[in-house]
């Protein structure tokens, strides 16, 4: 999320810091902005929208003198968390009368708290960002040494940052830091160009330092000192980077989409960051504005969203029925509109959307609010037009998703929906006892997932095994049938490969006249409720001469032995196997486009946000 560029050196910062940001205009595009030092004080350049129209609002840098006088600076291309994308919401973020300035990337999490202390001490926010606040802590220490102020600041934040910084006192010098989001320090003649990750510096040099959670580094031109919190000097090792401009924009993957895929453990982490309240085992979603009392008075919990969003909606309305006894219910956003919804006052209605665009989600969303219901989004991009128009909502915090087809925003949406679900149900009969199971079990999905990831290769020999089909079957039970659509609607869109899901008992309604040796199957077995009725059904498969891909719990004899092929997932309850399995098809679904040559991040026909009904 966000891109951080950092200069020091000898040559005019201007024009490196702005090449930098284009390079990483890929991690966010909303609004950028740059902060360069010059004489005795900080200019800072900001615009929303893309880079280039803060490159056209900036004019002439390239030769313009004051400019090329300009030898530190910092840049920000920001994906908007806290509050719209603005200009005055972009970095860099001044503080000390324009004295300090920083540039901020993750998530303040006491941003709140910190921001009351500041203003009771007098200091004057300008935007809805967390970040200003950490501006305004440094500036709060600043004593004459911005190393100091720094240090004192960063003890008192929770949360996670990369930063850089900058104070017009002291010119020639520039502080960098991370804690959970990553920075990058590429060393050059003289010079020292720092990024959020390596495409930003690769087209001035290939050595760099990698900073540990807590570092702080000092940067002079060329010179590098790297400390702890507590001022204490550490030793980061030279890296050599190796990879072409393109892979480093990918993170060293070969497409955004398996990036994506291999970001999830940290992307759910984000999406669930701050709204557990474990010991009370409910969740804190404070986006909602409404109170416990409000939130028993909804007699249905609504869920509206188009394609994988509305594969997420589905594991929703299972939970919400599951875990709060409530009524939900999910509709496919264009039908909502047009079939005149019974739909009112008693109603929470949540429409999700990653992009926040999809015409037809919008278009639910309004007919809900004509109707009266009470309208919330559960959206990723900050400030799109369905979270602007819900007025209040949820956001994902998954980061930009930049392949078409969708992953981490799935995972991310079944998480949080999964905390709506705790949240309505703990407000109803739930008991404390079973939300503190709940809380706990959604809090170890990050970790379950990335032993998921760490199959990519087994899972990678599966595929092969798939690579010439013409069609397959998705099928699954309760929990597990939204994760066989999710499955099948991966596969058909970046494979090409005729794919549909059913619940596992529906085959012998009529598709089952299709199955033959010819029609792969790949059945949601994980050990839960239907577990032992859709092994049923796969014998059923193989009765026919289907060949069949189980997804299955790990050690599972008994549904290994159905199978022909399988992935062995983690043992969890079936709504968290939501997300552990949908990873494993995720990657199966990666692997088999792979093998048939397909073009993966833009697959033909479809595009990333849909804004035509
Ligand atoms: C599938 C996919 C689409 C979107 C759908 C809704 O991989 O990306 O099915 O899920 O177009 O998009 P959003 O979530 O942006 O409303």
């Amino acid at each position: 999320m966000c891109g951080i560029v950092a200069y020091a050196g000898v040559r005019a910062a201007s024009p490196i810091l702005l090449q930098g940001l284009r390079k990483l205009e890929y991690r966010g595009y909303d609004s950028a902005g740059i902060a360069v030092h010059r004489g005795s004080a900080i200019d800072i350049y900001k615009q929303e929208g893309k880079v280039a129209n803060l490159v056209d609002s900036i004019g002439d840098y390239q030769t313009d003198p004051s400019h090329q006088e300009a030898h530190l600076g910092i840049a920000h291309t920001r994906w908007a968390t806290h509050g719209p994308p603005t200009q005055v919401n972009a970095h860099p973020h001044p503080a000390g009368d324009g004295r300090i300035a920083l540039v901020h990337n993750g998530i303040i999490e006491n941003y709140r708290s910190l921001k009351s202390k500041l203003e009771a001490q007098g200091h004057i926010f300008l935007s809805d960002t967390d970040s200003e606040v950490l501006a305004h802590l440094v500036d709060s220490y600043y004593d004459g040494d911005l190393f100091a102020a720094l240090s004192a600041a960063l003890k008192e934040v929770n949360g996670t940052y990369g930063i850089a910084c900058i104070c017009a006192d002291e010119p020639g010098t520039l502080l960098v830091a991370r804690r959970g989001s990553p920075i990058v320090i590429g060393l050059g003649e003289n010079e020292t160009i720092v990024a959020s990750d390596a495409s930003a510096i690769i087209s001035h040099t290939r050595q760099a330092i990698y900073l540990d959670d807590n570092d702080i580094a000092i940067v002079e031109g060329g010179k590098v000192d790297v400390r702890t919190l507590d001022a204490v000097p550490v030793q980061r090792d030279l890296a050599s980077i190796d990879w072409s401009e393109d892979a480093a924009e990918k993170g060293g993957y070969d497409h955004y989409m398996l990036k994506e895929i291999f970001e999830q453990p940290e992307a759910i982490r984000n999406a669930i960051r701050g709204r557990i309240d474990e010991d009370r085992g409910t969740a804190i979603l404070s986006g909602l504005g409404l109170s416990p009392r409000e939130l028993v008075d909804f007699q249905r919990l609504l869920i509206v969203g188009c394609g994988t969003s509305l594969n997420a909606g589905l594991v929703g309305e299972y939970a919400v029925e599951n875990f709060a006894a409530m009524l939900g219910e999910v509709e496919q956003a264009a039908e909502f509109r047009y079939r005149n919804p019974i739909v009112g006052s008693k109603d929470l209605v949540i429409a999700i959307s990653q992009s926040g665009e999809t015409a037809d989600t919008l278009a639910a969303v309004r007919e809900a609010i004509d109707k009266g219901a009470l309208v919330a989004g559960l959206v990723n991009v900050v400030g799109s037009t369905i979270a602007r128009e819900a007025g209040r909502g949820i956001y994902l915090h998954a980061g930009p998703e930049i392949s078409v087809a969708s992953t981490k925003a799935f995972t991310c949406q079944v998480s949080v929906l999964l905390l709506v679900a705790l949240k309505l149900a703990r407000g109803r009969r739930m008991s404390r006892e079973d939300g503190v199971k709940i809380s706990r079990n959604i809090l170890g999905i990050p970790a379950l997932v990335q032993t998921v990831l760490e199959k990519n290769d087994a899972i990678a020999e599966v595929a092969k095994n798939f690579v010439e089909c013409a069609h397959m079957f998705y099928i699954g039970r309760g929990y597990m049938y939204p994760v066989a659509l999710e499955g099948a609607l991966k596969i058909k869109e970046i494979s090409y490969i005729h794919a549909e899901a059913y619940n596992a008992a529906e085959l012998k309604h009529g598709p089952i006249a299709l199955l033959d040796e010819n029609m792969p199957v790949v059945a949601l077995m994980n050990r839960g409720p239907g577990k032992e009725k859709t092994v049923g059904n796969v014998e059923e498969c193989r009765a026919r001469k289907a060949p069949v891909l189980g997804v299955i719990t790990e050690g599972d004899q008994e549904a290994k032995a159905a199978c022909d092929w399988v992935i062995e997932v983690p043992d969890c309850p079936h709504y968290i196997a939501t997300v552990v399995a949908t990873v494993a098809l995720q990657l199966f679904s990666y692997h088999v486009a792979r093998l048939r040559g397909c073009s993966i991040d833009q697959p033909r026909n479809l595009a990333k946000s849909v804004t035509v009904e």
